[in-house]
């Protein structure tokens, strides 16, 4: 073990006031923005024995997170929202210091940023294939959004700005063309040409919503299977973790990249192309999961616009990479020189299989949506 890291989550245990003495720690490696520990206490169990206690501890990534204190202003309210409607439920709650006086639920001294949860004994998944764990996927994803469904998504902040705006991002892209700093645009031609035909199609969501036929709510922006933890047994959903991108959001998002993550045939960076495409019966699992929670809570709107919705968050990333490998590989981390490009061939070949099964995928979101709406 790390004697310096021991001595820093032992410091940090005691400015949160951690019951018990600090006994060890396993760093868990499941996500990948923040460094998370689960840190284990040994305390007294009240009758002379002892008792064994794990604690979540967080290093908030403040390179990617440029606003942390905004951030656990967002998740704060979200989380004491829902302890507040479902007291006895499982929860995540986030332990708290105090700073002149101030209550605070996390540990800032100006280079490092850290946050103590409950941890909860479950198990995740990084990708799956299983169509019961991605139901109770759905299912967790589409819970949280009902539960948060009358809390006013204006409370939040936009931690990041324009997340989800498929136009800005379009916008971005044509900026990178134009400029070429690395005169890569020539290379991927097609790919350019692929995005800017179909801006109008992947734009459908952002143009309804700025045209107020669509409502803001509480949106996760980072539903991947891995920010669900599952019973170890059942693999029932337990509880959706992973607060730091929730901001004011139309529902698409949420659904959208869920399904275009879990539900390609591929991973998101494969440069299999001709295996690339939608599984149905993971879009299906995932669809009904979702549409059992919230079917009765969303607009017609909604629910009609589901399908397309998929097809809007992939060519919404799409063109992120492709901007990002246009600008030098600044922003998303690559392995190889070509990683960008690969990830943007995977993501046009995604969004050419959805244009095929769109009315697949919307008969089953209307199937779902029918049978929960009852
Ligand atoms: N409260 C918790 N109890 C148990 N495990 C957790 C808890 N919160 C997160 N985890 C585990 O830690 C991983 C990383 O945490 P997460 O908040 O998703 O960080 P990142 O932003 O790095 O993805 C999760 O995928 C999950 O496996
Ligand atoms: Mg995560």
């Amino acid at each position: 073990m790390d004697q310096l890291l021991i001595e820093k989550l032992t410091k940090v245990g005691a400015a949160f006031r951690l019951p018990g003495l600090f006994f060890s720690y396993e760093e868990v490696n499941m996500g990948n923005i923040n460094h998370t520990y689960k840190v284990n206490y040994v305390m007294d169990d009240g009758f002379g024995r002892a008792r064994i206690k794990p604690f979540l501890f967080q290093r908030v990534n403040t390179y990617a997170f440029k606003e942390p204190v905004k951030l656990m202003e967002n998740i704060d309210k979200v989380t004491e929202f829902i302890r507040g409607k479902r007291p006895n439920a499982l929860n995540l709650h986030f332990h708290h210091t105090e700073k002149d006086g101030v209550r605070l639920t996390y540990l800032f001294d100006g280079d490092e940023f850290w946050r103590i949860t409950n941890y909860v004994p479950s198990v995740t998944f990084m990708t799956c294939n299983d169509v019961k764990v991605v139901h109770n996927a759905g299912e967790a994803f589409g819970d949280f959004m009902t539960v948060l469904s009358d809390f006013d998504p204006k409370q939040l902040y936009y931690t990041i700005p324009d997340f989800h705006n498929t136009r800005k991002r379009y916008e971005a892209l044509k900026k990178s063309v134009a400029a070429d700093v690395k005169g890569r645009a020539e290379l991927v031609q097609d790919e350019i040409d692929y995005l800017l035909l179909n801006e109008d199609k992947a734009c459908t969501l952002t143009d309804l919503f700025n045209g107020g036929k669509l409502p803001l709510r509480v949106t996760h922006n980072d539903t991947k299977i891995n920010n669900v933890l599952f019973d170890e047994k059942t693999l029932e959903s337990l509880l959706v973790v992973d607060l730091d991108t929730v901001m004011p959001g139309i529902i698409a998002s949420d659904f959208g990249d869920a399904v275009r993550f879990a539900a390609n045939f591929t991973a998101e960076d494969s440069g299999d192309y001709d295996k690339v495409g939608v599984d149905l019966n993971i879009f299906w699992a995932f669809a009904d999961g979702f549409l059992s929670q919230t079917a009765k809570a969303l607009t017609e709107l909604e629910i009609n616009t589901l399908a397309l919705s998929c097809y809007s968050l992939t060519c919404e990333l799409a063109t992120r990479f492709l901007a990002d490998y246009l600008d030098g590989d600044r922003y998303f981390k690559i392995n190889y020189p070509e990683h960008n490009v690969v990830r943007v061939r995977n993501q046009i070949a995604l969004a050419r299989d959805m244009e095929k099964k769109i009315e697949a995928m919307d008969a089953i979101v209307q199937g779902c949506a029918k049978k929960y709406r009852k």
